[in-house]
């Protein structure tokens, strides 16, 4: 089992080093090798993804990555910028699958800034299409405007768009991952405007006549934003495009605690898959030692079970972080009165040592 460990910036490093610690901890036989990603690569070789990096992470069965981007590089040419190893990654290795789950555990329900009764048992999937979307639509770039509000004007543009297939395939892989819930799913999309997201929910309900045993529903983005921390219950599996589902897997992480506590996965059509928390580098807390590595020692229970085939050692983690939030422990950002205020290192350990 080879891990590629791309840390990359902020407290990247901090909390990737913290999982490594938990894999470790396992009687499991790991290849485990690290390489700079983001920043960290810029700053060393001029690239936020170099060729090494890419090559370790294509070959590699699984990818453990931390975080990338820090405002310092906003002002670089966006090929330059941290967060294009991310997006590189993710076209290179195909990963159009990403799986963010949102748990609330019920020692966190009090870590919220929503009502407990809203929020307490959650349990939902979201499941973001990763490869396609505004994301990676060509062409893209600034020009000087020929028609619009503004002839003559400088202009910038995006493209959005969604072909059959790459719909295809994420409303697959969400009416499979509903079937080992509960069995509903339900598709954002903006079909009231847009034409791509007309064709979106299109093709997601040609697709849901072989799934006759899951229930589909669709509801547009902004009614999604709005149930999101309305009645966030009523949700089991979401589907939805790149961009939306960016935004509202943020929005998910706050109705468990913390986004410092939401790991994801990026699969491919081979099951190889990067692994991440769902939140970014942090700069502002880098290197304090406060940062919270339980998003992160959860994406690499994820890889255990998805990509490497080891579903017995991803339990144990899990089984771990929520011994050690019936602990007490509690990182900065979900710490409340009455629990343990502890650092990233402090955290880890306590995982490692719940393991045993
Ligand atoms: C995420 C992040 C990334 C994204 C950034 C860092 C490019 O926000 O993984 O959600 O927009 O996809
Ligand atoms: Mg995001």
């Amino acid at each position: 089992m080879k891990i590629a460990v791309l840390p990359g910036d902020g407290i990247g490093t901090e909390i990737v080093a913290e999982a490594v610690k938990v894999l470790q901890a396992l009687d499991l036989k790991f290849e485990l090798e690290t390489a700079l990603v983001g920043g960290a690569a810029y700053e060393a070789h001029g690239h936020p993804l170099p060729d090494s990096t890419l090559k370790l992470a294509q070959q590699a069965d699984a990818v453990l990555f931390g975080a990338v981007g820090d405002w310092k590089y906003d002002k670089l040419d966006r090929p330059l910028r941290p967060e294009q190893a991310i997006l590189g990654l993710r076209k290179h290795l195909g990963l159009f699958a990403n799986f963010r789950p949102a748990i609330c555990y019920p020692e966190l329900v009090g870590a919220s800034t929503l009502k407990p009764e809203v929020i307490s048992g959650l349990d939902i999937l979201i499941i973001r299409e990763l490869t396609g979307d505004i994301y990676f639509g060509q062409p893209r770039g600034r020009r000087t405007a020929v028609d619009g509000h503004f002839p003559g004007a400088d202009e910038a543009f995006d493209t959005m768009r969604y072909s059959k297939p790459e719909v295809e395939r994420i409303a697959h892989v969400a009416f499979q991952a509903a079937r080992k819930r509960n069995k509903k799913v339900t598709s954002v999309d903006k079909a009231n405007v847009l034409e791509t997201f007309q064709f979106w929910k299109d093709v997601v309900t040609e697709v849901h006549a072989q799934y006759p045993d899951v229930e589909l529903e669709h509801m547009y983005v902004d009614n999604a934003a709005m149930q999101l921390v309305r009645a966030p219950k009523k949700f089991d599996v979401v589907v939805t495009g790149n961009m939306f589902g960016d935004i509202l897997s943020d929005e998910a992480s706050m109705l468990t605690g913390s986004i410092g506590m939401l790991p994801s996965a990026s699969l491919n059509a081979k099951n190889q898959g990067l692994y991440e928390p769902s939140h970014g580098s942090a700069p502002d807390i880098a290197g304090k030692g406060v940062a919270n590595p339980l998003a992160t020692i959860l994406s690499a229970a994820m890889m255990l079970r998805f990509s490497l085939n080891q579903p017995e050692a991803a339990e144990r983690i899990e089984t771990a972080v929520k011994a050690v939030l019936a602990q007490g422990l509690r990182t900065p950002d979900i710490h409340s009165d009455g629990t343990t205020k502890v650092g990233t290192a402090d955290m880890g350990a306590a995982v490692v040592k719940a393991l045993r």
